[in-house]
């Protein structure tokens, strides 16, 4: 039976799925259905690796216990209250635990709900600042071409997708784009590359049109993440750095995906060195256990938002319903006390050479364009097949019958394994994910 004309008691239809080609679905359902560890269960019970660490927010692997017992003790205890002019005390705790691993003055810990509300938030702050400071003709953002930064519609503008265009329209004005950074100089180069950190220069050449006075921020990834796993070449983020500090813009970075370990460090910034002004991150801040973003913000660009205010006046006039959920707050602290017990970052640097060593030999195949990765992200874009995306496509479903849960971005597959998956479990992953390559 067609897709469109399901029967209306079908159990599947009635929820429109995200991000998912819902047609091909209900006639080929992926269903999860268990997860422990490092695995999924689907319905029949069988075993699939998780390759993706869910969707970037399981770096624990599932069902850590220590995380579902704080998580129920804070239910027990408050589980809710409005966090609009009143403030609940795992919240305070973990501001306090995230602003001792964020760079050096990025103290100030704004949270939110998912990464998308992280990137809005960081917006919203970037432009109250420069207004406070009498500045307000900086209203533009430069963001980059295959930058992700979620679906909402500030996000979504300063992103680089061309579906969003297609789909959604004209989003924020004043917003211009950097080329991305995947340049053929790199092809095969595992790590930063070594060409392109002229590439940052784009952003010069934006205020040297537009005038420094009209742009509030440059937001990037440090490692592009959705669009096919970019590692930035050597250079290119310092750079950025200098012309923002240069011209007062303020630098951005989206570690929605890079935050907490996937690259060796707490986050990206420290990784490569470079110490943005404003900073988004979730995914595995909770081990994706309870919906939970924040952004980190430089002390003083807070203090100068909060001093521009009346007294007893809100300063800055933004929030959720579900900023600061207790329990959320619960569930990343319990996720942080493992990171630091289990010294989770430092596995990741160890773990990391083998796999980029994996993936990076998977060149071999004679349809892999390129191979790219860093700490635990890789990626393999493969030679299209038919209209571009099928193929990757076809990869994912096939793994998935293989055993394997991955991602893929068009035609690139990403794999980005639990840190707690073992060195055996890893190249189970890259195997899976080569043999699926090969037979598509
Ligand atoms: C860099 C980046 N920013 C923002 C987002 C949006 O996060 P969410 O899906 O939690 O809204 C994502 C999601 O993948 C992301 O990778």
């Amino acid at each position: 039976m067609s897709a469109t004309i399901r029967a209306s008691n079908d159990p599947l239809i009635h929820q429109w799925m995200p991000f998912t080609a819902n047609r091909q679905f209900l006639e080929q359902p992926r269903i999860i259905a268990r997860a422990e560890g490092v695995y999924y269960y689907n319905t029949r019970g069988e075993k699939l690796l998780d390759g993706s660490s869910g969707l970037y927010c399981i770096p624990l692997g599932h069902g850590r216990r220590d995380i579902r017992e704080a998580v129920t003790k804070q239910m027990e205890e408050l589980d809710y209250a409005p966090p609009f002019q009143f403030g609940v005390p795992p919240a305070f705790r973990l501001a306090t635990e995230i602003a001792q691993i964020t760079p050096p003055g990025l103290n100030r810990i704004l949270f939110s709900g998912s990464g998308s509300e992280a990137v809005e938030s960081a917006l919203k702050v970037a432009i109250q600042y420069h207004r406070v400071r009498g500045e307000g003709a900086r209203q533009r953002f430069v963001g980059r071409e295959r930058g992700y930064h979620g679906v909402n519609f500030g996000g979504w503008s300063v992103g680089g997708m061309v579906n969003n265009r297609k789909a959604f329209g004209l989003g924020l004005p004043g917003v211009v784009h950097m080329r991305h950074t995947k340049i053929p100089e790199n092809q095969f180069e595992m790590g930063e590359g070594t060409h392109g950190a002229n590439l940052a220069d784009d952003l010069q050449r934006f205020v040297d049109l537009y005038g420094a006075d009209t742009i509030a921020a440059c937001i990037v990834e440090p490692i592009a993440g959705s669009t096919g796993i970019l590692v930035p070449p050597k250079g290119y983020l310092q750079r950025l750095r200098d012309i923002c500090t240069r011209h007062g813009i303020l630098l951005i970075f989206d570690e929605v995906i890079t935050g907490f370990g996937r690259t060796g460090s707490a986050f990206a910034a420290e990784t490569f060195g470079v110490t943005p002004d404003i900073m988004t991150m979730a995914k595995a801040i909770s081990n994706g256990s309870i919906p939970m973003a924040a952004i980190a913000v430089r002390e003083d660009i807070q203090q100068t938002i909060l001093d521009a205010a009346p007294p007893s006046t809100v300063e800055f006039f933004h929030g959720y319903t579900y900023s600061a959920h207790p329990v959320a707050c619960a569930a990343a602290l319990a996720t942080l006390k493992i990171y630091r017990e289990e010294n989770t970052f430092g596995r990741v640097r160890q773990l990391s050479p083998a796999f980029l060593e994996q993936i990076g030999a998977l060149r071999e195949i004679p349809f892999v364009t390129d191979t790219r990765g860093h700490g635990l992200l890789g990626a393999v874009d493969l030679e299209p097949q038919g209209a571009p995306g099928q193929r990757g496509f076809k990869v994912l479903c096939k793994a998935f019958e293989a055993g394997l849960v991955l991602r893929n971005a068009g035609d690139t597959i990403v794999l980005a394994p639990p840190f707690a998956a073992t060195p055996d479990e890893i190249s189970q992953m890259v195997s899976i994910m080569k043999e699926t390559i090969i037979a598509n």
